[in-house]
């Protein structure tokens, strides 16, 4: 574990690029492998977590060629006699490799896996997938009936009907995928728009499959054709340079490349009703495009107030809520998260870390049940000490709040950035030297 000190930055300036999508990484290396003709993948993200991905997929037979930024997955198509049958896959820290892979292993009738990864991961609840992967007619088995390692038993499946208990776009994703696999047709209904690249991409393979609102159904596929996916930009990748440029006065930052998909910018809005200063043609909410829209953000330092985070906003912020308390604690009067309880079963439970870690570099904040409560009075933040707690999103967080402070912040275990964001110490210097 190593420990990194930011102390209070200049402006950041200049033109800025994110690293790749790490959801958009994820899906578009799983369905490449389901295919039967090669695909390959543009601007792969090449990080912890998606190495992950590409180790289980090679371990399930798939061909992964790598070059520069790209990789071509040699796919073993969607019905395949997958190897390593009775073999472990290793997840590592990546929680939606945990939760989408099963969906495909779910619908090969006779082959058994066991997934597991890290001390993170195996915090975190599969029974999500379980579930409704029972109900399709496989057999699973969690420690404690919640936990990994989960052993999947494939089977011939078949299409059900299923709510999901909370908007989660890696159940949702889960279900699609073993849906695929199915008898029949299968429907997913959400009760908030969660991410929605794994219903771009079912469409892009031309995989029968219809959206109304939020139900969503789709049916018995033989294959899956793929031409190139190219990955762009992390929205919530760039929400820290973002917010980092929100708070360090005199910043201006253009960021390029990135995902604008409506259902990835919760923060963009959310801050921008705080008053970031953020241009940029995001992509209209509501929007059912095929395509992930890509474009370009202007970022520029500004004072902040307080707001309220509806629930129903949650899902489209949900790795960037940590931001929002940040932002908060750098606003003048009071800032409300509510609706937000899966963040207690992310990489770390994040409404403990971010009410425990602000706190402790000064900020007036209080957990609630699903969320958490952020006074401030348009200061900075003092500083001090952050645990990251493993959690590459709390890691990045206290980096910001570094930059932003003034006196200066050490984050202990600085190194979890490498699960989605290897270079972020890299680039943040770049915009500020
Ligand atoms: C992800 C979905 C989100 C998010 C995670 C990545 C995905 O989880 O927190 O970092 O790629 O589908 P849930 O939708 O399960 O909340």
């Amino acid at each position: 574990m190593t420990s990194a000190h930011f102390e209070p930055s200049g402006a950041l300036r200049g033109d800025y690029t994110p690293p790749a999508d790490k959801s958009i990484s994820h899906r578009a290396a799983l369905f490449g492998a389901m295919c039967d003709e090669p695909v390959p993948v543009r601007n792969y993200l090449d990080s912890a977590d998606t190495r992950s991905t590409l180790a289980a997929l090679l371990k399930l037979g798939a061909g992964v060629e790598e070059a520069d930024n790209d990789v071509v997955i040699r796919g073993v198509g969607l019905r395949a006699p997958l190897e390593a049958t009775g073999g472990l896959l290793d997840v590592g820290n990546a929680g939606t490799l945990m939760r989408l892979l099963p969906g495909w292993l779910a619908g090969q009738p006779g082959g058994v896996w066991t997934l597991d990864g890290d001390e993170s991961i195996r915090r975190r609840p599969v029974d999500r997938v379980a579930e409704p992967l029972s109900a399709m007619g496989a057999e699973l088995e969690a420690r404690e009936g919640r936990f990994p390692p989960l052993v999947v038993r494939g089977a011939q499946l078949s299409g059900i009907e299923y709510e999901l208990p909370v908007a989660s776009a890696q159940v949702k994703s889960c279900v699609l995928i073993a849906g695929m696999l199915a008898d029949g047709s299968t429907t997913v209904s959400e009760g908030a728009q969660s991410r929605d690249h794994t219903e771009r991409l079912l469409r892009r393979a031309r995989v029968p499959f219809e959206r109304d609102g939020l139900r969503l159904t789709v049916s018995q596929v033989d294959e899956l054709e793929l031409d190139e996916v190219v990955v762009p930009g992390d929205p919530s990748s760039a929400a820290f340079v973002i917010a980092a440029a929100t708070l360090v006065p005199g910043s201006r930052v253009v960021v390029t490349g990135v995902d604008l998909n409506w259902t990835r910018t919760g923060f963009l809005r959310i801050a921008a009703r705080m008053g970031a200063v953020i241009l940029g043609d995001l992509e209209e909410p509501g929007t059912e495009a095929d395509a992930e829209p890509v474009g370009e953000l202007d970022v520029a330092s500004a004072p902040l107030e307080g707001t309220v985070v509806e629930p129903a906003e949650v899902p489209t912020a949900i790795d960037e809520l940590i931001l929002v308390a940040l932002l908060g604690a750098f606003a003048e009067g009071e800032t409300r998260v509510s609706g937000a309880r899966e963040l207690r079963v992310k990489e770390s439970d994040r409404i403990a870390g971010v009410v425990e870690g602000l706190r402790g570099l000064g900020a007036e904040i209080e957990s609630t049940d699903d969320g958490f409560v952020v006074r401030g009075d348009g200061a900075p933040l003092r500083g001090g000490v952050i645990d990251a707690r493993g959690d590459h999103r709390m890691a990045m967080l206290g980096a910001v709040a570094g930059l932003a402070s003034s006196g200066g912040v050490k984050v202990v275990g600085m190194d979890a950035a490498a699960v989605s964001y290897p270079g972020f110490e890299r680039d943040v210097h770049a915009l500020v030297d």
